[in-house]
This record gives C-alpha cells, structure tokens and sequence, in this order.
C-alpha cells in the first residue's frame, strides 16, 4: 500500500502544526546551477525581484539588434534568474519575433489568435472575453517539444490588476520531501490540450488536431541541460495523470505537485505597465496572470520559443 502525502509530510522535512498542514522549509533560496550565480553582469543592469526568480534588466533596447556579447550575458541572466522584466520597451511584432529568433525558432501557436504575424500571439481579454490564464502552468507543454521561452509584451493593461506571478519549479522541487522526491524517480506524466484548447474545437477540427499533437508523456522531474537543475514538470492546464499509477493515487500526487507553485517563497510578481516585456524560461518556471482586472481590458502579445524534448 502506498504511503500517503500527509503520512509524508508528518515524518519528512516539512515542520507539521497540530492540524496536520504543512509549512514549506525555511532554508536559503538561490539562483544556482553552473551558470555561478553572483556573476557580475557587465552590459546591463540586474535588479532582483526575490531571491531565487525574476530579475529587472535595465539598459537594454529590445528594439535593436542584439550583439552575440549582449546576447549571451541575456541567456546567462535567463537561466539564473529564470524571468526577466524589461521596461519602456517599444517593439513591433516584426522585432518582438526577431528578439525571439536569438533563441531558437519562434512557434506558430496551434490554436492562439495572432497579430500580424504568425510567430506572434495576441491575448485579448476584457468584458467580453475574460480571463482564462489565472491557472498555474507553464506554455504548450502538450507538445512533444514544448517552448523553451515565451516573450510576452504588455500592449494595453489596466490602470491596476492583471499582474503575472511566476514559480520557480526548481526551487519547489528542492522544498520538496526526501520520499515524496524518491517517490518521483522515474514517473512521466501525459500532457494533453484536449480538455484546454480541445474544447473550443467540433469534433472533426479535435480529431485533426489530436492527429497532429497526440498526448504525450514527460518526465514529472525534468533536468535542465544547461544547469543540471532537476525540477518539477507538471501542471495543472496540460497534465492530465501519471503512467503506471492508480487513479487515486496519481491525482493525489499531481495536486500536491500542482499545489507547490503557490508557495509565494517560490514566486516573483510582475506589475505590467504598456511596452513591459518578460520573459521567461518556460522549462523552468509556471506562471499564472491574475484575472482581478475584470471587466476591464488587457492585451498582451507573446511569442514563444520552441525548445527540446524534456529529460
Ligand atoms: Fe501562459
């Protein structure tokens, strides 16, 4: 019989009150890997949000063409501090896909509306068209290779509400307990979009689509390449069960994975103001932007990166 979560909690790392919730562990949250952290950065300024994700980048016009230099101080930043915010950026979707296009191959979304261009993604929500990515969970990861990073770009945002939070999954896996990590050894996860984007398709546009981007299955503990960093790779929008484990079993073990995201001390939090741009290493990090502005509007537009098969 398998050990359950709360029987997990009580004897592991976590301190347990007398009601039986656990707290996450106190311990030092940092941006490591092998990318050092505390590097200094020499062509632009960083300003960290929290300790361990989100830094404000200043003294960089996203506008212009990147040097290989600039470049690659960026992609170190990205990797530390896993989301960075630019302010004041005025770019088209023709240099918003372009900025993309120093990482790999900006996507063509299978199911998001466009703006201008195919690579460019426009999220437009107001009294008409409410919210829906107030859920924690990290882009397109029913594809078999999902982005590596999204680019996203405040267009019109409400005088206050609509922030986006962010979670380092690495960190939560670190805060997980030691048997609940032991426990993950292994398990892939199926990540599906047919009860998300599927349920705006009829039947012969689902059919279609589910040819093209069958479910597939990741690692629930993926490894970042780069760093080596192990973190958790599930999420509540895409992931829909765990290989080779009981319904009940498996449920119970993806919400407490799920839940961990909601820890504010795995979070930053952006205040967008028009022309903000984040951007974020979709491997590594959930976000979730809050639905508070309704019904007021806000419009976004993004473009995402495609990335690997996850380890
Ligand atoms: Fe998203």
């Amino acid at each position: 019989m398998s050990t359950s979560l709360t029987d997990t909690a009580r004897r592991g790392d976590r301190p347990v009150f007398d009601n039986g919730v656990s707290a996450v562990p106190v311990r030092e949250l940092t941006p490591t890997g092998k990318f050092t952290p505390g590097l200094p950065y020499e062509l632009f300024g960083l300003a960290p949000c929290s300790p361990a994700i989100g830094a404000e980048i200043s003294g960089v016009d996203l506008a212009r063409p990147l040097t290989d230099e600039l470049h690659q101080e960026l992609h170190r930043a990205l990797l530390e501090w896993k989301v960075l915010f630019f302010r004041d950026q005025r770019l088209t979707p023709i240099q918003h896909r372009d900025l993309a296009r120093w990482w790999g191959t900006p996507e063509v979304h299978p199911f998001l509306p466009k703006a201008d261009l195919p690579e460019v993604v426009r999220l437009s929500r107001g009294a008409d068209s409410p919210a829906v990515e107030n859920v924690w969970h990290s882009d397109a990861s029913f594809e078999t290779t999902p982005p590596m990073g999204s680019i996203l770009r405040a267009v019109h945002v409400p005088d206050v509400g609509g922030d986006t939070l962010w979670a380092d999954m690495a960190a939560a896996y670190d805060g997980l307990p030691e048997d609940v990590r032991t426990r993950l050894e292994g398990l892939c996860a199926v990540h599906d979009f047919t009860r998300s984007f599927g349920r705006r398709l009829g039947p012969d546009d689902l059919a279609r689509m589910q040819q093209k981007y069958p479910a597939v299955a990741h690692p629930v503990v993926r490894t970042l390449p780069e760093s080596g960093r192990r973190l958790i790779y599930v999420n509540r929008i895409f992931t829909q069960h765990i290989e080779g484990l009981s319904g009940q079993e498996g449920r119970e073990l993806l919400e407490f994975l799920y839940d961990q995201a909601r820890h504010p001390e795995y979070q930053c939090r952006l205040r967008w103001r028009a022309d903000t741009v984040a951007f974020w290493d979709n491997r590594a990090t959930q976000h979730y932007a809050s639905g508070d502005y309704y019904p007021h509007t806000r419009v976004m537009e993004r473009v995402t990166i495609l990335g690997d098969r996850p380890q």
